[in-house]
């Protein structure tokens, strides 16, 4: 009886693990970016030996350096890049040296990268010639730093596995803010754990939560007034998590302002 009954509690809670972790799945997402396990795509290289390219771009973070990216990042074609809810992902990629032994270097190991830009289809070239980020291709464009220490630069473009992994970052998520009084456009970066922000809401001390609209990448809007009280956050990853950030601004805050929480997912 007593073995049995622990025997029933045990396949209770690996019932339990089960759904769990199944839901966890679902909620990622049928994508290419929400692959856990490693999964072929090919890579290329942008931006050069310095980064300078890879300013900017279609998250929106801005300067990779202050943002804590450094030269640590990639481009995503569109099947990857999910209309900019996969910002702020991170992917581990190595080279695929049993398929490109020429260009792989054979011990290179892996590199980790956070998504902070997408590459654009090129309808003008062939998917299998130059239009490498052409739908539904997946692909990554590499800072040339990250793809230089896996391959030879002369390959242009390699095979590779990818796959999901937790970001590592320092310190809290951050918030952005910058719009006018009636309106706050919110950029949210250096978000730990799975990284990618699908849903934002915000609110003051005054309001109950309001749901944000992604603007573009990792830019979130609303249509509100909430200068003059401080500002909360709540958060939800491609992977489900969700995390509230209470108080995450003084009261007197201002736009083009960075404001950082004192947690983060993990
Ligand atoms: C697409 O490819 C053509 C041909 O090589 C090139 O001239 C053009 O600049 C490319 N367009 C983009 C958006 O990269």
């Amino acid at each position: 009886m007593g073995s049995q009954s622990r025997i029933m509690s045990n396949s209770v809670l690996h019932a339990f693990f089960l759904l769990t972790f199944g839901a966890t799945i679902a909620l990622a997402g049928e994508g290419p970016y929400a692959a856990f396990t490693w999964t072929p795509a090919h890579a290329t290289n942008y931006g050069g030996a310095d980064g300078s390219g890879t300013m900017g771009g279609a998250c929106g973070y801005g300067n990779m350096f202050s943002r804590g990216y450094g030269l640590k990042t990639a481009a995503l074609s569109y099947a990857l890049f999910n209309n900019g809810l996969s910002c702020g992902a991170c992917f581990e990629i190595k080279c695929n040296t049993a398929a490109d032994s020429r260009w792989c270097y054979p011990n290179a190991g892996s590199v980790k990268v956070t998504a902070t830009n997408s590459c654009p289809p090129n309808w003008s070239k062939p998917s299998d010639n130059g239009g490498w980020c052409n739908p539904p291709r997946v692909h990554f464009d590499l800072a040339y730093p990250m793809f230089t220490k896996m391959a030879q630069y002369v390959a242009g473009i390699i095979p590779v596995y990818y796959r999901r992994v937790k970001c590592s970052r320092t310190g809290g998520i951050r918030f952005t803010i910058n719009g006018n009084p009636y309106f706050n456009l919110v950029l949210v970066h250096n978000v730990g754990g799975y990284g990618n922000v699908v849903t934002l809401y915000i609110k003051n001390s005054k309001t109950s939560w309001i749901k944000m609209t992604q603007n573009w990448g990792a830019n979130w809007e609303n249509h509100n007034k909430l200068v003059g009280c401080a500002l909360s956050f709540r958060a939800t990853l491609g992977t489900g998590q969700t995390l509230s950030f209470n108080g995450v601004t003084s009261m007197q805050w201002t736009n083009g302002q960075t404001w950082e929480a004192n947690t983060n997912f993990y």
